[in-house]
């Protein structure tokens, strides 16, 4: 008998190398090596026939056919994929455990059937038992969507072919395998054979696939990152579990915008799409009055979004003080510090300062900056920003605020929640069209603290 032929491949970047090594030279990683068992190199390529067919043409032979897409009848979703599903194309949808992912792809699929496709929901995970009763509980009655408990791709293969479906959903890809690979489910070696395996059917068949990713606990898809590199959308489904809304997030996408984020809310009878996200994050900010609370309007993808900031400075206890930022970036919070005792004259060396986003949002832009400087600087001094005002602006090293974009669409939608004041970058200019809000254009980091505060407040130039 031969020997049997192995490789040791990188579970994270799905690197591969003929012997162990204890970092991956690609990610860095340490301990991601792991050894899988290779086939024969004799075994036909399961793409080959496909390969096959594909000739090189001439660009300006090629006749551009428009992309057909399908609502999922579910408009948060829709706007998150560019404008529904595209046929023919793999969309991954990635998440933690328990966050929701078969619940809303079970919603989309029954949505789906009763506009008349036809559907194909692989459950690699849950017997048929467990998805009727989640189906009882969501409310879905349909004729067209067939549930399969089945974790082998040739077995599923042979049923998309027998029932010829317009959607098929697997659920999830980690659990599947393919016989052709003697590596258990979820190895990378498995989960890359399959997912191009579904891809190609997907191209080959128009058929729209779905599949459902697991994430590491660092927040990475389980698996290798090739995964994302090989499908045409990459959608993360995220939120606190334990709070009832779920943000849908693109990530990837070969047919849209990626920054578009939907925004649900689970509840007993499954997810439902949250149309004014701004008022779902802002519900409880009107009873606060604390120093250190600000509301800042941040832009996810087409639309804009406002979020409250709050920070907690205080004198530490320890030899070196402590920085924490949950929901924004660590080293930003740090620079925005740096800029604040640099620039406008704040010690915070012997202050701990603690910058929270409520809601668990993650955001990642810097028109959250002066937002953040002005929850600290407030904190710091004990004195409130005016409950109605929302705080725009990036802030550069010399504590200048740079304009930020969409400046307009920020407004509006704070104006549109009662807001009456804005601060906003000087650099940016009164946009056209806003009428019925304050707005206070500050050009240094100082004019915003001076401007936010009421006239009794302690801070100002003095600080
Ligand atoms: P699920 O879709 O199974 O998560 P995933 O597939 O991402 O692992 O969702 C499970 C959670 O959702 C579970 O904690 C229960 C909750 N849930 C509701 O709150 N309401 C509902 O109607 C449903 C179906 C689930
Ligand atoms: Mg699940």
């Amino acid at each position: 008998m031969s020997k049997l032929k192995t490789k040791w491949i990188c579970q994270e970047c799905g690197y591969e190398t003929a012997g162990y090594l204890g970092k991956c030279p690609e990610c860095s990683t340490w301990g991601s090596l792991v050894e899988e068992i290779q086939q024969s190199s004799s075994r036909k390529p399961v793409n080959a026939d496909f390969l096959n067919l594909q000739k090189p043409s001439l660009l300006n032979e090629i006749e551009l056919s428009k992309e057909i897409r399908m609502s999922t009848n579910i408009s948060e979703f829709d706007r998150v994929l560019g404008g529904g599903l595209v046929q023919g194309s793999l969309v991954l949808i990635a998440g933690d455990p328990g966050i929701g992912k078969s619940t809303i792809l079970l919603q989309t699929s029954g949505l789906l059937s009763k506009n008349g496709k036809k559907i194909l929901y692989v459950s690699a995970e849950e017997s048929s038992n467990q998805i009727k009763l989640r189906a009882d509980r969501l409310n879905i009655k349909t004729e067209s969507l067939y549930i399969y408990p089945q974790t082998n791709l040739e077995l599923i293969k042979k049923e998309i072919d027998d029932i010829k479906p317009d959607v098929v959903v697997v659920d999830s890809i980690q659990a599947i395998y393919t016989q052709n690979m003697p590596s258990s489910a979820g190895s990378v070696s498995q989960i890359r054979e399959c997912c191009n395996f579904l891809m190609q059917t997907a191209k080959n068949e128009n058929i729209t696939v779905i599949v459902v990713g697991h994430v590491t606990k660092d927040g990475n898809i389980a698996g290798p990152k090739v995964l994302e590199h090989m499908v045409d959308t990459v959608i993360y489904f995220e939120g606190d579990k334990y709070k009832s809304y779920r943000l849908l997030r693109a990530v990837k996408n070969r047919f849209g915008n990626t920054s578009e984020v939907g925004i649900f809310e689970m509840g007993a009878s499954g997810l439902t799409e949250v149309l004014n996200p701004s008022e779902l994050f802002l519900n409880e900010h009107s009873e606060i009055t604390t120093p250190g609370s600000v509301i800042i309007a941040t832009n996810e993808g087409t639309r804009p979004l406002l979020v409250e900031i709050q920070a907690l400075v205080g004198t530490t206890p320890y030899p070196s003080p402590r920085r924490v930022a949950n929901g924004v970036d660590f080293s930003r919070v740090l620079q925005i510090l740096a800029v604040l005792e640099k620039r406008v004259g704040l010690n915070l060396s012997k202050q701990d300062v603690y910058v929270n986003v409520i809601g668990g949002v993650e955001i990642s832009e810097p028109a959250a900056d002066l937002g953040i400087a002005l929850a600290v600087a407030t904190c710091a001094r004990d004195v409130m920003v005016d409950t109605h005002t929302v705080i725009i602006g990036e802030i550069g090293l010399s504590g200048e605020i740079r304009a930020v974009n969409n400046i307009e669409k920020r407004i509006t939608e704070a104006q549109k929640l009662g807001f009456k004041k804005a601060i906003i970058p000087n650099a940016n200019g009164i946009p056209a069209n806003i009428k019925g809000i304050e707005i206070i254009k500050a050009k240094r980091l100082i004019d915003a603290i001076t401007a936010c505060v009421s006239k009794d407040g302690r801070l100002g130039k003095k600080l």
